[in-house]
């Protein structure tokens, strides 16, 4: 969702950087762009409907002078996207960039109106920006204008503001949506994620709910909600510029599906005893002292990954574990207690349904336990404990090698909360980024069924225990970036509904591991067959009955989600490649939901 780039100073050229900056936020999903700077004491704003390749063009001619200037990615919350609506928003000497909604935008705009004011957007930034602009007119400083307006606002905020009243100041304060501050030598950075920093300085500072950063050329001072001055923590970023480059491959999600063998090895370093017999996670030892119930909440790809949490704790520790979906836990007046632990789990940290489930979780006495890949992120930094994915940036908006990591995490969850010698399932981890190796290999194989049926119009997955979130993650992966329609279903239920669907031209993919299930996945197999659907099966010894097989290693049960996910992220992109699909950024998608 909407990205926020940000610089002050004459170390660079404030184009380049702002420019480079909402590049490297693409992946957070946008409509339209623009870029706003003071010159002379006058401001300026291009700003336009579509990529920041359209915006590029519009401003290739322009040599910016000044040196404080604000970008922007808009993804359409409040009024479509038109070039009016995106960002920045000026109202007399006050420009605003702005990610997040506004809930009580009509109310506030109705006052502004009343007091004279005119709106030319359909956009809540605007009424920011008026609500700043009015408040300036009395307020003692710049900063406390800015105070003064996001108190009178309800909802979720990022925002940075400059004036011209003010030119050598960049103001920026947030509440639930993420800003991050980059310090360089006579030069300061603001941004919405770390990648968009990361190639100007290492050094980093993130704000917190309600904080406000007032912002030089030479110094930055912070201040909390009441202004009174507060100091915040420099951090250093290990993460390098080259980790969120595409390395020679033709997208980013094709690269992090490569990197996933890696992605495991770094996750589980550092996790398990000198002899390997032991899992050691860096938590409190009393964390799961006397607790009754585990809950697993999260979204999207994250959910999915909680599901197999679930098969894994369950089985392994027979521990009672509940999943829940952070946008439905939210509201459901779930029975938490000081005994319970809820798990959040989130590649970005920073989803706003999952951070709001997580606050709930505390509001209500719970422990809480994050994972997370993005360090210091929201949910990071409010949960009690964490334990870090170690996957590196994620940049394609369909989850790949943050799922896998994921479902690492459970796997040593499920062995930390077991009382019993765990060493051969230990090995067995060890051994996983082989494997996976061995599954990547036969991304031609994968490739060539991609080819046969990505004219399809749907795909059913079927898979069972373990393997059934597998088969919703691979129908989630196929909506998502090919933009098939696609349903994940426990094989199961196959006679409860949709097998209704299956004929000639429905490809059925089947999850079918060589276990306890192989029998019952085989009856299935035959269902759909009879009904003349197209067998696309994964399997762990040959299926002749299926159009297409791919053989995947036969490995231990608790590796077969691993495995089995894989080749469903390789036929989506696969999928989606040969439909010629903007496969990084999905239309209408995001990589960080910040607004719920
Ligand atoms: C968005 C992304 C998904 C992701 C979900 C949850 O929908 O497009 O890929 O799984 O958010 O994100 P999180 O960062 O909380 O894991």
């Amino acid at each position: 969702m909407c990205g926020i780039v940000g610089y002050i100073g004459t170390q660079h050229n404030p184009k380049e950087v702002l420019l480079e900056g909402l590049k490297k936020l693409e992946y957070r999903g946008y409509d339209s762009a623009g870029i706003a700077w003071i010159e002379n004491n006058r401001t300026h704003i291009v700003k336009c409907k579509g990529k920041i390749s359209e915006l590029e063009k519009h401003v290739a001619t322009i040599n910016i002078q000044g040196t404080i200037a604000l970008g922007h990615t808009r993804w359409a919350t409040h009024g479509k996207p038109s070039t009016i609506n995106a960002h920045p928003h000026q109202v007399g000497d006050v420009t605003v960039v702005h990610n997040g909604i506004v809930e009580n935008f009509s109310a506030l705009k109705t006052e502004l109106e009343a007091k004279g004011y005119q709106f030319k957007s359909e956009t809540d930034t605007e009424v920011i920006a008026c609500l700043i602009k009015n408040e300036l007119e009395t307020a003692s400083s710049f900063e406390n204008a800015v105070l003064c307006a996001v108190k009178q606002m309800n909802g979720s905020y990022a925002i940075a503001v400059m004036s011209e009243r003010k030119p050598g100041t960049l103001v920026a304060v947030k509440k639930a949506s993420p800003l991050v501050l980059g310090l360089g030598k006579k030069e300061c950075f603001l941004a919405s994620d770390i990648p968009a920093l990361l190639k100007f300085t290492n050094q980093v500072v993130y704000l917190e709910d309600y904080e406000l950063a007032s912002i030089t050329e030479n110094r930055v001072s912070y201040y909390d909600k009441n202004g009174t001055a507060i100091s915040k923590q420099v951090h250093k970023i290990t993460w390098t510029a080259q980790m969120a480059e595409k390395g020679g491959f033709e997208h980013f999600m094709l690269k992090e599906i490569f990197e996933q063998p890696q992605a495991i090895i770094h996750t589980l370093s550092g996790k398990l005893s000198p002899n390997q017999d032991a899992v050691e996670l860096p938590i409190h030892n009393d964390f799961f002292k006397n607790t009754t119930n585990i809950y697993l909440v999260a979204c999207g790809t994250a959910w999915h990954a909680s599901l197999v949490g679930k098969y894994l704790i369950e089985k392994i520790a027979r521990r009672r574990v509940e999943v829940d979906l952070a946008s439905e836990f939210r509201y459901r007046h779930p029975i938490l207690s000081k005994n319970d632990v809820v798990i959040v789990t989130s590649q970005s940290g920073e989803t706003a349904d999952s951070l709001a489930a997580l606050q709930l979780a505390k509001e209500k006495g719970a422990k809480t336990l994050a994972i997370c890949n993005v360090k210091e992120s929201s949910i990071a930094r409010l949960a009690d404990e964490v334990l870090y994915t170690e996957a590196g940036p994620e940049i394609g908006v369909a989850s790949t090698k943050a799922f896998t990591t994921q479902l690492l995490i459970f796997n040593l969850l499920a062995l930390y909360l077991e009382n019993t010698p765990q060493k051969e399932k230990i090995l067995n981890l060890t051994r996983l980024p082989f494997f996976m190796e061995q599954v990547l290999h036969q991304a031609e194989e994968i490739k060539k069924i991609a080819t046969k049926h990505y004219k399809k119009i749907a795909a059913l997955y079927m898979g069972r225990d373990i393997l059934y979130p597998i088969a919703l993650e691979g129908a989630l992966k196929l909506k998502e970036i090919s933009y098939i329609h696609a349903h994940g279903y426990p094989a199961g239920e196959m006679k409860h509904g949709p097998i209704a669907l299956v004929d000639s031209n429905l490809p059925v993919i089947a999850l079918i591991p060589d276990d306890d299930f192989f029998d019952k996945m085989m009856s299935n197999i035959e269902e759909v067959r009879a009904r003349e659907g197209i067998v696309i099966a994964f399997s762990q010894r040959p299926i002749p009955m299926a159009h297409h097989n791919i053989i995947l290693p036969l490995t231990p049960w608790h590796l077969n989600p691993f495995l089995f996910a894989l080749p469903m992220q390789l036929l989506a992109y696969y999928m989606a490649r040969c439909k010629g699909t903007d496969i990084d950024q999905p239309k209408n998608l995001a990589k960080s939901v910040t607004v719920e």
